[in-house]
């Protein structure tokens, strides 16, 4: 039987220097790595595990990470980048000249469009966006020069969950490549690999950490003709990792999915709360009954993470809903998720999104994002109440 995630990342097949048997990994820095004679120099091809050349193409250290992270997933291989947005930037150049076209979802991570309005546009590579809700108009929008499909699930922001699997056999069907966000799933809420992506990405900044202290992304796959991809551009590009951020995510990757579970718990006890609040005109918790995405999610996920937004009622004005945010004291405004503090972020989706996705009803109002960190429920709630009184009366 295969062993559950939270065993694997815990009894890892780790061998500890000899005579030094501790199941916690060390710590490796380096540049130079030395080579004892000539012909070992010319042996050792970065690209193969089997040997050392320089740091900046792995350490024993960051090798680890790699394949705790690739077993997370469900993968085989692994590239570390130095943060989630160069793990999305490492997959666009790894696949992508130009000429060609990528296609996101329209709620797609903002700065993975804009990137692909600066540095990919003026590299002469096409981006559109596409409706992640709706598969067949994906399919209907593939064409000769699409290369990439990114998928995110749920969206970011709004928290749309798509039809992950049908998105990507709508891809495949037409010979283009996916990749997948993943940091909201985590390795936790769902097997990417499972709903037929080829690339799984992560912010490890997120979950992984779980401390907000580190900034790191992975790029996993399971086709080793693709990560040799990945890793020529990222060995081009001098993509490395610092051998402390690595430890500090190893280290956090013992207790992930007990994070996770208990942010998903807090976090689905003050969404569905919120729903019940006559301030709150939609929740947008992709767990919950009449959530976007709703039916996705409970035929994807068996968890979900401690994120998610609210829409205040569009009777609100602008200058209230800062009221509100301001108010908190427990939340603080603050971007980023998964870490101990509970964050809140008022977003205006003016142009983050399509006309037509703008006027659709679970967006109407004012939207107010929520991380949930690691204080109690209780507090947390009563945080809400104080600040929804003060706002809104
Ligand atoms: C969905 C998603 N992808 C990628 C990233 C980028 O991660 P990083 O902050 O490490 O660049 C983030 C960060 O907020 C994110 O929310």
């Amino acid at each position: 039987m295969p062993r559950d995630i939270a065993t694997e990342l815990i009894h890892h097949a780790y061998q500890p220097p000899a005579g030094f048997e501790a199941p916690q990994p060390a710590v490796h820095k380096a540049s130079t790595v030395i080579f004892n004679d000539v012909a070992a120099l010319r042996a050792r091809d970065w690209r193969e595990k089997t040997g050392y050349t320089y740091g900046l193409h792995g350490t024993p250290t960051t090798f680890l990470l790699e394949e705790r992270i690739a077993a997370l997933e469900g993968g085989r291989y692994c590239a570390l980048a130095p943060s989630g947005l160069a793990a999305v930037a490492l997959v666009d150049q790894a696949l992508l000249s130009q000429g060609d076209e990528v296609l996101l979802p329209d709620n797609v991570y903002g700065p993975s469009l804009a990137l692909a309005r600066g540095e990919l546009a003026r590299w002469g590579i096409a981006h559109r966006l596409y409706d992640p809700m709706d598969v067949a108009g994906l399919a209907a929008m593939i064409g000769p020069a699409t290369r990439l499909v990114w998928l995110e699930a749920p969206g970011s922001v709004t928290m749309e969950f798509p039809d992950l699997a049908g998105l990507a056999a709508a891809a495949r069907a037409r010979g283009v490549a996916t990749a997948l966000d993943n940091t909201w799933g985590s390795g936790i809420a769902f097997r990417a690999f499972d709903s037929g992506v080829d690339i799984v990405m992560q912010a490890l900044t997120k979950f992984p950490s779980g401390g907000g202290d580190v900034l790191m992304g992975s790029v996993v796959t399971r086709d080793a003709a693709l990560h040799e991809r990945i890793k020529l551009t990222h060995m081009r590009l001098g993509l490395g990792v610092a051998g402390n951020d690595a430890e500090l995510v190893l280290r956090s990757l013992a207790t992930l999915p007990l994070r996770y579970a208990a942010q998903d718990r807090v976090g689905r006890s003050l969404a569905q709360w919120l729903s019940t609040r006559p301030e709150v005109a939609q929740v947008l918790h992709p767990a919950l009954e009449g959530a976007p995405g709703h039916v996705h999610w409970r035929a994807t996920c068996t968890a979900a993470a401690g994120l998610f937004s609210v829409m205040l009622d569009a009777r609100y004005s602008r200058a209230q809903v800062d009221v509100f945010v301001d108010a908190l004291q427990l939340f603080r405004i603050g971007y980023s998720w998964a870490g101990p503090v509970s964050l809140v972020v008022p977003y205006d989706l003016g142009e983050m999104r399509s006309v037509s996705a703008r006027e659709r009803d679970h967006l109407r109002g004012h939207l107010v994002r929520f991380s949930i960190g690691f204080e109690a429920v209780a507090d947390l709630q009563a945080d809400l109440s104080q600040a929804f009184q003060r706002a809104f009366g």
